[in-house]
């Protein structure tokens, strides 16, 4: 699978274990940066993660920082995209089969590299379930983000 990577400076540690650990499993990596360990913002490398899955250049993607939590308030502010902080397994995959996400959030100083890479795999494997009340409750979510956009002040 092609896959968009990014980080800011809290997650770029184990950013780069990931594209060691995503190559070596066989997928194509698309990676936004950062490159360096110097200070940088969350959300200019979240939206080049958010970006390259809205432009087809990756089928998913994957934003580390320091706690996932600014990743993840920010990926979901770009209308399309649709992130989970998973931290837990269960949520990684249930995140895509149920809600079908298409970003994953992870927090570079909270967890280790082990389950980073189990998180990954979790959310790589999973697909959207086509049952009627995923895709009803996913739709739903979609006309949130319209409304937001068409009447919210
Ligand atoms: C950077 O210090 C840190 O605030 C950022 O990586 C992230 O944790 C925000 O949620």
């Amino acid at each position: 699978m092609r896959i968009a990577l990014g980080a800011d400076h809290g997650g770029f540690e184990l950013k780069g274990l990931l594209h060691r650990f995503l190559e070596r499993e066989g997928h194509t990596i698309v990676n936004v940066g950062v490159d360096a360990p110097d200070p940088v913002d969350y959300p200019d490398y979240t939206r080049k993660v958010a970006d390259s899955v809205l432009r087809g250049q990756a089928e998913r993607g994957i934003m580390v920082c320091g706690s996932g939590v600014g990743a993840c308030m920010a990926a979901n502010k770009i209308p399309g995209i649709r992130a989970g902080l998973c931290h837990d397994t269960y949520s990684a995959h249930q995140g895509v089969e149920h809600d079908d996400i298409n970003v994953l959030c992870l927090g570079g100083r909270i967890i280790g590299s082990e389950l980073a890479c189990e998180l990954v795999r979790a959310f790589l494997a999973a697909r959207f379930s086509d049952a009627e009340r995923h895709i009803r409750r996913r739709d739903k979510v979609t006309a949130l983000e319209k409304e937001s956009r068409e009447k919210r002040p």
